[in-house]
């Protein structure tokens, strides 16, 4: 295998590669490319070219770019998969980028190993598919880098296979030398204040889920139509993708791949007003500029920001002087407040609301609806002496009367049977990615040939490249531990890894969706879309789902 050269501005280039016992072999890679185009959109830079990429030719929106001559591509497949007695079986949990990035780098590092990807759902790519905004497709394009490794020689995708339930951590520890776990974070952190149980509050999670077509949230039906208000709690870049799909036009989101219950409902909603509650000030806000423009500039759009609460302290300055992406937010923030009042047709608004904690939710009229979110005013105060700040309620107290209320105040990763668990920061304790079982420190004690990658390992934060680093880091842990020997059985049998995968499943009667029965889905809602003139119509029931997987 090689690498794929940057690329930028050439019409074609000549490389070589090893296969098997070390006879080169020469490629030719032509790309007919549009100087427009970046050929890494088709093969990213550093991605490995195997043999699906030979007969592979990308077109699309009028151009025509890559087209991969390897000759004698046969003779190199064989040369690809001979693997050894030193065979690697490698079990990665969860297929969200995480996932995808470690199976990526491990067939990369190791040419004797095998990767198998689990996950609870029949389609692949977890948040890429069921987080990522649908008014933002050009994130979602990784997907197709996903699907070549999901695709490749040594890599396969049981999907409709949850860990905890269908099999135990322990099973897989048994069948393979490798576990890693990227199973993301599918609960919320809680507030933990009166009211939260009351209809019509929700967690951002749950509300994302439901407009991205998530088969657990297909019956959530949230009510947009009892209520001009709603109330987001948080200021990080989930709020303002959840503001943005409540305020865009329908027209506009009608072009996405929305799912078709959630335009529906967005079709008939009266919500006209959504206030972002941020409990410290705007100098502290969790969203990225990129984010926050988008917002801000978004038409027809009223964007309200109290002068005073842009007033920022001597220990603000100081805190943005090191933080440069905070530092554009408040600029941002500080020129939204200032422009001048949008001409009287202006229908929606958008409020911040900054140094604000809910302290409790009130309910409606009716008794079991939220009406209002009933707050205290805050004030950053130094604890610890770390110079981190956290806000302090006043005692003073307002009400912002609502219909909706979404909580963005974090994910949250579950433990399972089985597996450390920090359950106060809500990851998994580790070292460089190696779970750790006993973690005080100058006591930490390694589980043997178990791993973390993503959101499980740092916490819920960060965009998709960083679980490449992410996964890189796990990556490079385990080839440690391979070289010094650590990973092979004491016993000297080999572990069984798929063949050992299959037979637990066939015992047990659990049916799993290979990747070529999401690869079918995949063809439906493509298909459906088009006609809808959308990228695609995502199936959004278990059933439905699992039909179309097996047709
Ligand atoms: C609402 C939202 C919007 C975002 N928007 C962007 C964006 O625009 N741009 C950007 O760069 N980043 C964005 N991100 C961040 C990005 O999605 C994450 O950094 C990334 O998805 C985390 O990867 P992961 O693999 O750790 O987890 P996930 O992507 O959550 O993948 C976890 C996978 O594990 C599976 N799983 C869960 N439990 C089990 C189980 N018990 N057994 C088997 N499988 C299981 C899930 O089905 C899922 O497929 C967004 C995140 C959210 C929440
Ligand atoms: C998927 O899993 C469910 C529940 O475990 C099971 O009933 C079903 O048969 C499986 N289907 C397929 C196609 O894998």
């Amino acid at each position: 295998m090689f690498s794929v050269p940057s690329l930028f501005g050439y019409a074609s280039f000549v490389t070589s590669f090893g296969v098997g016992d070390g006879s080169w072999l020469a490629v030719l890679l032509k790309a007919f490319s549009s100087p427009s185009r970046k050929f890494d959109d088709f093969l990213p830079v550093g991605s490995e070219v195997t043999r699906e990429h030979a007969y592979f030719e990308v077109e699309g929106g009028g151009w025509k770019m890559g087209r991969l001559f390897l000759h004698g591509a046969r003779l190199l497949s064989r040369g690809f998969c001979s693997l050894g007695s030193n065979r690697i079986s490698v079990c990665i949990v969860g297929s969200g980028p995480a996932g995808f990035y470690t199976a990526e780098k491990m067939l990369k590092a190791h040419q004797t190993v095998e990767v198998d990807i689990i996950d609870r759902l029949p389609t692949p790519f977890g948040l890429v598919r069921y987080g990522v905004a649908p008014d933002h497709p050009e994130t979602k394009i990784v997907a197709n880098q996903f699907s070549r490794v999901a695709k490749s020689e040594r890599c396969s995708f049981f999907g409709n296979i949850s860990l905890g339930s269908d099999i135990s951590l322990s099973e897989l520890r048994e069948n393979y030398d490798i576990v890693v776990l990227s199973y993301g974070a599918e609960s919320d952190r809680s507030i933990g204040i009166p009211g939260e149980d009351l209809n019509g509050i929700y967690s951002a999670r749950e509300f994302v889920w439901w407009y991205n077509g998530h088969p657990d949230c297909f019956k959530m039906a949230p009510d947009l139509k009892s209520t001009d208000t709603a109330v987001i709690l948080g200021l990080g870049n989930v709020a303002l993708d959840v503001a943005r799909i409540l305020l865009r036009p329908v027209s506009e989101l009608a072009k996405t791949d929305i799912s078709d219950h959630a335009l529906a409902s967005l079709q008939d909603s009266t919500i006209r007003k959504v206030y972002l509650v941020a409990r410290r000030g705007p100098a502290q806000a969790a969203c990225t500029a990129k984010e926050l423009r988008e917002i801000l500039g978004m038409k027809n759009l009223h964007i309200k920001i109290q002068q005073v609460d842009l007033d920022i302290s001597p220990s603000d300055e100081e805190e943005l002087k090191n933080q440069r992406i905070q530092k554009r937010v408040y600029e941002l923030l500080s020129k939204a407040a200032a422009s001048p009042h949008c001409p009287p047709a202006e229908q929606r608004e958008l409020h911040f609301v900054f140094f604000r904690k809910p302290d409790r939710f009130l309910p409606s009229e009716n008794g079991c609806t939220v009406g209002a979110v009933h707050l205290e005013k805050t004030f950053l105060e130094e604890n610890g002496g770390r110079g981190e700040r956290f806000a302090v309620g006043r005692g003073e107290f307002e009400d912002i009367t609502c219909g909706l209320v979404l909580k963005s105040i974090g994910y949250k990763s579950l433990p399972i049977d089985g597996l450390p668990f920090d359950s106060h920061k809500g990851v998994v304790p580790n070292l460089k990615g190696r779970v750790l079982s006993s973690y005080q420190t100058g006591h930490e004690a390694v589980e043997h040939g178990l791993y973390v990658a993503g959101w499980l390992k740092r916490g819920p934060i960060g965009i998709v490249a960083t679980n490449l680093y992410c996964a890189e880091e796990t990556v490079a842990s385990i080839s440690e531990d391979v070289e010094k020997g650590l990973l092979t059985a004491a016993s000297g049998t080999p572990k069984p890894g798929r063949q050992g995968l299959l037979q637990l499943l066939e015992n047990k009667n659990i049916k799993f969706v290979p990747f070529s029965g999401w690869e079918k889905i995949d063809a439906k809602e493509k298909m459906v879309g088009q006609q809808r003139n959308k990228p695609r119509e995502k199936i959004t029931t278990w059933e439905e789902l699992l039909k179309a997987s097996n047709v």
